[in-house]
């Protein structure tokens, strides 16, 4: 038996580390053990997607809640140490690129134990990034390390990671939207909302760099005056965003404009739902990138970088620098083109990526012993 904790902590380590364990559990000869480090603790920004994917409940919760980085990241590893000293396992396998994956890769590589990151050598080269000083980390410590893209095979051979480490398996996020995508359809929150298919755009937007800048917020606001002018607009509010605003002025701004819908975080078939069905989705999420890529959806990405530039060069993902017209002029281009953008599915991006995982690890063991 190989024994393997797997970490998750935040909402998108959620549906990337479900079909993980699923594989685990369908290859046979693992042991694993399931630990949410409780980064992210909201209902709906946590317990929902466990209950919707049908994830197994974690094996133990380190419930570090929010706090700085230093902080958060310091409790995460003062928590996951003992519950690694305690099962003893072989591997430690963490995915993306949030606190709770460089904290816990941390512990696993001092206490010797063999790291194996999911999703590894995406790089934006933007280091005031959080996430690219957690993926620079991660990947600089990990023993083996799953790719979802060519470039990220790239990245990590220039960075000099030795080539056995690396393997491009596709992305383990895709497997579960394709695993879920019927399921999907059966959502409600269409009706719900009274949303017509392709008459509204999706909006999410958590970066700090975007929402903790009120200069640049009010940017952002401002194009969306106008485009909900013309379209409706349905925001989730993630939960740093609205406790940044609520009550001030930019919060007022965007609760006083009359066809926005704002919503509480939704659940992940629902999300689905509604970015399947929607003429255009503006973000700044990584993760969205990829799933419109798949969707066929266009994607305006309100970031000056990505580290997913096969959602720009095969996807249907385009960048979009955060000034009012700069957003509204890619907004009209994509409107005269009927929201419509051609694109093509990633290599490997086919819904086997966990299985992979699964395959390779287990060969890569039976070669240790
Ligand atoms: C984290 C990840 C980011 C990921 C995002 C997805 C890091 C450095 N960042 O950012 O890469 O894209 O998750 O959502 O790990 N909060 C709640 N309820 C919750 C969780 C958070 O209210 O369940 C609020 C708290 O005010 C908290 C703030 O959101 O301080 C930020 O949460 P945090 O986990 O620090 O970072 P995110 O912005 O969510």
């Amino acid at each position: 038996m190989i024994k393997i904790i797997c970490v998750c902590g935040a909402r998108p380590n959620f549906m990337k580390i479900d079909p993980i364990m699923k594989a685990f559990q369908k290859h046979g000869g693992f042991e694993t053990l399931l630990v949410h480090t409780g980064q992210h603790y909201d209902e709906n920004m946590s317990k929902l997607f466990f209950e919707e994917l049908h994830i197994p409940k974690p094996d133990i919760n380190l419930e570090v809640g929010s706090g700085s980085h230093a902080v958060q990241t310091a409790e995460i590893m003062k928590r996951f140490e003992p519950v690694a000293l305690n099962f003893k396992p072989d591997y430690v396998l963490v995915v993306g690129d949030v606190n709770s994956t460089i904290a816990c890769g941390l512990v696993a590589v001092k206490l010797g134990v063999k790291l194996i990151h999911v999703e590894a050598g995406l790089r934006s080269f933007d280091r005031t990034m959080p996430e690219e000083i957690n993926r620079l980390l991660t990947d600089s410590i990990s023993d083996l390390l799953f790719v979802t893209e060519q470039s990220g095979v790239n990245n990590l051979i220039r960075e000099g990671i030795n080539s056995d480490k690396i393997h491009f398996v596709g992305n383990v996020m895709i497997d579960t939207l394709l695993a879920n995508r019927k399921k999907a359809e059966c959502s409600l929150i269409l009706s719900k909302l009274n949303l017509e298919k392709k008459k509204y755009a999706v909006v999410t937007l958590h970066r700090p760099s975007n929402v903790d800048n009120p200069q640049i917020f009010g940017q952002i606001l401002s194009a969306f005056e106008e485009i909900q002018k013309d379209l409706k607009l349905v925001f989730p509010i993630h939960p740093r965003t609205r406790n940044n605003w609520k009550g001030k002025d930019l919060g007022n701004r965007l609760e006083s404009m009359t066809n926005v819908i704002l919503l509480d975080p939704i659940g992940y078939l629902d999300f689905l739902c509604l970015m399947a069905n929607s003429a255009l989705v503006l973000t700044d999420s990584g993760g969205i990138q990829e799933e419109t890529t798949i969707l066929g959806i266009s994607c305006m990405t309100l970031r000056e970088n990505t580290e997913r530039p096969v959602t720009i060069t095969e996807g249907t993902n385009q960048l979009v620098r955060l000034t009012c017209e700069d957003i509204l002029s890619h907004y009209r281009d994509l409107k005269s083109n009927r929201y419509n953008i051609s694109g093509k599915i990633p290599r490997f991006w086919d819904g086997k990526a966990a299985d992979r995982v699964a395959e390779i690890i287990h060969n890569t063991y039976s070669k240790l012993i």
